[in-house]
């Protein structure tokens, strides 16, 4: 049976309000983490109550086999203000005493980076690199990671088979991904909590800490229109992912999806 044309529109990737093709959604997704840049870090441990570095030190530890390798080549794709890249050198040093040769994150929102590049120097992982690139295009040769991993960005991309697609292309053989996403909690009385939550709470505060009513109310437009679990999983298997799985964390919040490239 093929999909019907809502859950097509769902596979394809995100449309923020006002965007119907591919290069404006992306270009308005880049303008708007731009501008919240600034506030970003704030807002994302209010709104989440510290849920989100509970969240990337948990996705973490998961790889801790693959961090303890001081060989080791990682990604954290869609970084953002570092956060991710953080814990997972954070992971390194606990598990190997020593960091990866090659830690990077990759974003397209300068100033996101810019704030990742100041965290990272403050915290003197030298070793932590930041390269603004799009991650539909990233300037990695193939085969190049033992682990791309991303948080909170994956349902940003405008195509997420072709986000799919250039996670598969750079990992090494036997490589590992990992995609951390919100998804919509289960359980009727707490998905409804929850949904009064993230559709009204958190667009009216996001909107006054940030300035920027337009983000906050895309975040949650644009996690109703994100893939189940069920459906990412499967878009994963169809682009070449071996040994797909996904695991609800938090009464289903988020979900963290893994994936290897065979070996
Ligand atoms: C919600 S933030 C998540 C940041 C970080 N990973 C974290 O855990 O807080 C989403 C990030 O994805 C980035 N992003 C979205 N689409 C992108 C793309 N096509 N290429 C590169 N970065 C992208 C945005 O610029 C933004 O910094």
């Amino acid at each position: 049976m093929s999909p019907s044309g809502s859950t097509r529109a769902r596979l394809s990737g995100t449309r923020p309000a006002g965007t119907d093709d591919e290069t404006a959604a992306s270009r308005r997704v880049r303008e708007m983490f731009s501008r919240i840049a600034p506030r970003y870090d704030l807002l994302n441990h209010l709104l989440s109550l510290r849920f989100d570095v509970i969240w990337r030190k948990r996705l973490a530890r998961r790889f801790a086999a693959i961090l303890a390798r001081p060989d080791a080549r990682v990604l954290d794709v869609c970084c953002g203000t570092g956060d991710l890249a953080l814990a997972l050198a954070d992971a390194t040093t606990v598990s190997a005493g020593s960091e990866p040769v090659r830690m990077l994150g990759a974003d397209f929102a300068h100033p996101m980076l810019a704030r990742a590049r100041e965290k990272a120097a403050g915290s003197g992982r030298r070793r932590l690199e930041f390269v603004e690139a799009d991650a539909l295009s990233l300037p990695f040769a193939d085969a190049t990671f033992d682990l791309a991993a991303t948080a909170f960005g994956f349902r940003n991309l405008a195509n997420y088979a072709a986000g799919l697609r250039e996670l598969r292309r750079i990992l090494a053989p036997g490589g590992s991904v990992a995609i951390l996403e919100f998804a919509q909690p289960r359980g009727a009385l707490f998905r409804n909590l929850f949904r009064l939550y993230f559709h009204r709470v958190l667009p009216a505060v996001g909107a006054v800490v940030s300035g920027n009513a337009q983000a906050y109310s895309y975040l949650p437009e644009s996690v109703a229109r994100f893939p189940s679990p069920g459906e990412l999983a499967e878009l994963m298997e169809r682009n070449d992912f071996c040994e797909v799985a996904f695991e609800p964390w938090t009464a289903g919040i988020v979900t963290l999806h893994t994936g290897r490239a065979p070996a």
